[in-house]
């Protein structure tokens, strides 16, 4: 496995013009250069049915397999994470490389049996596989995908394979039971004793969104020989990262930019989907939060007017304010292990600028 030109790195040529968002692209670029060759490799593996519905989901081609070169192609950021994780314990990013395709493959696979799960038709401004090729076969790619991860860490060179395989199994275990609560959530009632609590969310979004990005992080310290304690310190900080994201996320569901989100204003309160703020909200009690548990129990779509009156409520009733202070909170805890665990200054650093970058963009 070759090793990672420290040349190209954003941040150990800085310059005063490059701004933190240029340095946090070329982060980005770098691994994902160091990555995508292995990640080819390994979606060439597939039975070729199942390897067009995987380059499709990766966005390298078009629902008739022609390749796509200005396709929906995620950032890689947990591939970033990966990587950043071994050479922040010293080691060469090279060496993250299995732990870097695993994770972006289980990325991959999760999201494409979420948006089956989820009946959402569209993904990446595209129509989610399950659209283009049928629930059946994009229940397969998903399949074949989670296998190849396993596959692709059980086959990584060196002595910390098996390490990897066990890390990335609770990982899997997390982000399924994540995943089934936030089935279950939809079915619980918006007040009284089965309601779903903030708490609750937090633990479900620890699962369902934190442990793949702590797992990433963690995966490549695992492969760069890190101590166990360190390991777990990282794994914990990227945890953190993924519920101050999901915060951020559920923040612009409500008030987000459409322009920005791409997704309509008001989108989660009018699909009455369970979020932060309206849990958090809620679960305050007073009058703001009486009303707006009427307006989520009616019957029927809601309306522009009755969506931007449930926004309003969700506000009044100290939802987004608590919303904020939650990502606040994780986002100081996720920097906090950074500066815990005693890592290469370069890679830390590069790892707080990407830690920014995924609060505060809308991917
Ligand atoms: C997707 O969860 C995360 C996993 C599948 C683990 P969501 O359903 O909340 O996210 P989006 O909005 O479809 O990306
Ligand atoms: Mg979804
Ligand atoms: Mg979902």
């Amino acid at each position: 496995m070759g090793s990672i030109p420290s040349s190209s790195r954003a941040s150990s040529n800085p310059s005063p013009s490059l701004g933190r968002r240029d340095a946090v692209a070329g982060i980005l670029e770098r691994c994902r250069e160091a990555v995508r060759p292995a990640l080819v490799e390994a979606v060439g593996r597939l039975h070729p049915w199942n390897g067009e519905m995987a380059a499709y989901a990766l966005g390298w081609s078009d629902v008739a397999g022609t390749p796509d070169p200005g396709g929906s192609e995620g950032k890689g950021v947990r591939a970033a994470l990966a990587v950043l994780g071994a050479e922040a314990v010293g080691a060469d990013g090279g060496v993250a490389v299995p732990g870097a395709v695993a994770v972006e493959l289980v990325h991959t696979f999760s999201l494409l049996h979420d948006d089956i799960m989820d009946g959402d038709g569209l993904r990446r401004q595209r129509p989610a596989v399950w659209k283009a090729y049928g629930t059946g076969p994009a229940v397969l790619a998903g399949d074949a995908l989670h296998a190849l991860a396993v596959q692709t860490l059980a086959e990584s060179p060196g002595p910390w394979a098996g390490a990897a395989v066990r890390s990335l199994s609770g990982t899997l275990s997390a982000l399924v039971s994540g995943q089934a609560e936030d089935l279950q959530f939809e079915r619980r009632p918006w007040r009284g004793s089965g309601a779903v609590g903030p708490e609750q969310y937090r633990s479900m979004a620890e699962r369902k969104t934190g442990a793949l990005l702590g797992s990433a992080i963690g995966l490549g310290a695992v492969l760069g020989g890190a101590p166990a304690g360190t390991v777990s310190v990282l794994e914990r900080s990227g945890c953190h990262l993924g519920v101050a994201f999901q915060a951020v996320d559920d923040l612009l569901g409500i008030w987000g930019d459409t322009a920005v989100t791409g997704k309509p204003v008001h989108g989660d309160l009018r699909q009455r989907k369970k979020t932060y703020p309206v849990l958090a909200a809620l679960a305050g009690g007073g009058k703001a939060a009486q009303e707006l548990a009427v307006l989520l129990e009616s019957p029927g779509p809601m309306d522009d007017a009755a969506a931007a009156r449930a926004a309003l409520l969700v506000e009044e009733a100290g939802g987004r304010a608590a919303t904020r202070e939650e990502a606040r909170r994780h986002m100081d805890a996720a920097r906090c292990g950074l500066r815990e665990a005693s890592l290469t200054p370069r890679a830390a650093g590069d790892l707080d600028a990407l830690f920014t970058y995924v609060l505060e963009r809308s991917w």
